[in-house]
C-alpha cells in the first residue's frame, strides 16, 4: 500500500546541478518506505550562484537532512556550522544533518567505497593505484590510506595529484605501467569510461588475474568488463552509491537500512526513469 505525504511528514533531498539523473530519489524513498519512516526525499536542482540561498531556504524549511552531490562537494562547506573529521580531512561533503539549529558537514563516500571494496578484498598492507586527483579521488585516497592500504596516485595533471600528495601520506607516479603489476588494486576515480568510446587511462590488457579493479563509475565500464575478462575481480561505483547512501540514511534516522542492500541492487540495476 502506498502512504501517503501527511502534516508529520519530514523532508530530505539531494541539491546537484544537474541533478535529473541522481539515483538517489529513487532508493532513499524506497529504504524511508521500507523502514516505515514518515519521510520524502526529492531531488533540489540548485544552481552554483543559488547554493547559500538554497541552504538557507532548506534550514527555513525544516529540511532535516541533504545530500549535496556535483558541483556543491566542496563549495557547500562555506555554508554548515560543524564538519566532521573527515570532511575535514577530505575536504568536500556529500551528506548533511540539520538538527537543532546547526548544520553538519559528513563525508560517506569514503565509507560507502571502503565497504563496497571490502566486501572483495581486504585493504591492510595492500597496494592501490588510484587513477584521478578530483573530489572523489580524496574520498577515496582517505579510505585507503586509513584502512592501511599504501596510495600511488596518477593524475593527467600532475599538479593536482602532487597537491595530495600534501595532504595524504602517498606516493604520486607519473605513469601507469610505472605501478600496474606491482599493486593489486586499481581504481578509476576520473569520468573516463562514462561513454563507451573514452580513450582508455592505459592499456587495458594489461589488467592481471591478481588484480582487483574498482571503477567509480555505476555501470560496467570498458575497464571492468576488461577486469572481468582477464580473470580480475572488477567493481562498477553502483554498491559504492548504495552503501554512501544507506550511511547517509543512518546519520539522518538513526536506523541501519544496510539489510536493504540487495533489494535497492535489484531496483537500481533494472531501474529505467
Ligand atoms: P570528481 O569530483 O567526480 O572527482 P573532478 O573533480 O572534476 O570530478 O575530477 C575529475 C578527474 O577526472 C580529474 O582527476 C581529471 O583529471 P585532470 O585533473 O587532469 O583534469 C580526470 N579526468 C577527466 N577526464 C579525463 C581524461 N579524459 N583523461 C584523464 N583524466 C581525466
Amino acid at each position: 500500500m502506498m502512504k501517503l505525504p501527511n502534516g508529520q511528514t519530514l523532508c530530505y533531498g539531494i541539491f546537484g546541478y544537474p541533478v535529473k539523473h541522481s539515483l538517489s530519489p529513487v532508493f532513499q524513498s524506497f529504504a524511508f518506505n521500507q523502514k516505515n519512516i514518515n519521510a520524502i526525499y526529492v531531488p533540489f536542482e540548485v544552481k552554483p550562484e543559488d547554493l547559500k540561498d538554497a541552504v538557507k531556504g532548506a534550514k527555513a524549511l525544516s529540511i532535516k537532512g541533504l545530500n549535496i552531490t556535483i558541483p556543491h562537494k566542496e563549495s557547500i562547506l562555506g555554508f554548515v556550522d560543524e564538519v566532521s573529521e573527515e570532511v575535514e580531512k577530505i575536504g568536500s561533503c556529500n551528506t548533511l544533518k540539520f538538527e537543532d539549529n546547526t548544520i553538519k558537514a559528513y563525508n560517506t563516500d569514503y565509507i560507502g567505497f571502503k565497504r563496497a571494496l571490502e566486501e572483495k578484498t581486504t585493504l591492510q598492507g595492500k597496494k592501490a593505484l588510484v587513477l584521478g586527483a578530483g573530489g572523489t579521488s580524496k574520498a577515496i585516497i582517505y579510505a585507503l590510506t586509513n584502512a592501511g592500504a599504501k596510495v600511488y596516485l596518477y593524475n593527467r595533471t600532475i599538479e593536482k595529484a602532487l597537491k595530495l600528495k600534501e595532504i595524504f601520506n602517498i606516493e604520486v607516479v607519473e605513469k601507469i605501467e610505472d605501478v600496474l603489476q606491482y599493486v593489486d588494486i586499481i581504481v578509476n576515480t576520473t569520468s573516463v569510461g562514462l561513454k563507451d568510446d573514452d580513450k582508455p587511462l592505459f592499456d587495458y590488457d594489461k589488467i592481471a588475474a591478481h588484480h582487483v579493479v574498482f571503477d567509480v563509475i555505476y555501470k560496467d565500464t570498458l575497464l571492468i568488463k576488461k577486469a572481468k575478462e582477464k580473470g580480475a575481480v572488477g567493481i562498477n561505483g553502483l554498491p559504492m552509491l548504495i552503501y554512501q547512501g544507506l550511511e547517509s540514511f543512518k546519520i539522518w534516522t538513526g536506523v541501519d537500512a544496510f539489510d536493504l542492500a540487495p533489494q535497492i541492487f535489484e531496483l537500481l540495476t533494472s531501474y529505467k526513469p
